[in-house]
């Protein structure tokens, strides 16, 4: 720190330290000691091409990281495009295997996630089961099948295509397939019988999976 020598015409000033002193880089590189002593830590000088060039070096990389992000993403949409055109979108089709699982999975964790009521509205006091096997030829035959191993007449018509119940009854567990009569399967030929009871729905459901336990599968 410099010390502003005593002039006569700056007597004011005399003796205190210069205010642009402490703001001045001193005379040698080595920083200047602390009040206690220590030297402070100080950075290695870089000279401002140095800098410049890193940051320059910085912003390609970032670039170049963006722009090979874009053709990945873009690659992708162009594969799923073409992987969907691919697909015979029309009802005659079979869904491939690969469909097939995906959307009974998909069906699988959305009826499990809306928890719908597992237990029986049926007692063994009320069971009409006959009533299951009538509703059942009345409004879903034409689809599922109604003369014992044969298909239905609707049998092909749609894709994926209804489960023929004659041949192989549902799987189950009741309270799975008693939500789904009521309230039918999207983008499938499965239409929502939302007039019906929730009785009637388990009717229906326990007619399907052959059972005969008014609680059904569970
Ligand atoms: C217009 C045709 C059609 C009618 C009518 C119809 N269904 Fe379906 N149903 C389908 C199709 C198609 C599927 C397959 C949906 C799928 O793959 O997710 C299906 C699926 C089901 C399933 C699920 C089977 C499983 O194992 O996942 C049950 C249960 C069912 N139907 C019962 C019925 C009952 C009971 C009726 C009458 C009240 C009925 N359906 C009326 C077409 C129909």
């Amino acid at each position: 720190m410099r010390i502003a020598k005593c002039t006569n015409s700056d007597r004011l000033t005399c003796g205190v330290p210069k205010r642009q002193a402490i703001f001045t880089k001193p005379a040698s590189n080595s920083p200047l000691p602390t009040a206690v002593g220590h030297k402070p830590l100080t950075a290695p000088p870089i000279s401002r091409q140095t800098a410049q060039a890193a940051i320059r070096t910085m912003i390609r990389g970032q670039h170049l990281g963006l722009t090979l992000f874009r053709v990945i993403a873009a690659t992708t949409v162009l594969l799923i495009v073409v992987g969907l055109l691919t697909v015979d979108v029309t009802a005659d089709a079979e869904p491939s295997s690969a469909e097939r699982w995906f959307a009974s999975l998909l069906l699988n964790a959305k009826i499990r996630s809306i928890r719908p009521n597992k237990l029986s509205p049926l007692t063994q006091a009320d069971e009409d089961l006959e009533r299951g096997s009538e509703l059942y030829e009345q409004r879903c035959g034409f689809c599922h099948g109604v003369a014992r191993g044969k298909l239905a007449p609707f049998a092909k018509s749609f894709s994926p295509r209804p489960p023929q119940f004659v041949i192989k009854p549902a799987q189950g567990p009741t309270w799975r397939d008693a939500y789904v009569i009521q309230h039918g399967v999207r983008w499938t030929g499965m239409p929502a019988f939302r007039s019906l009871s929730e009785a009637d729905a388990w009717r229906l459901a326990l007619y399907v999976e052959g059972e005969s336990n008014p609680n059904g599968k569970q």
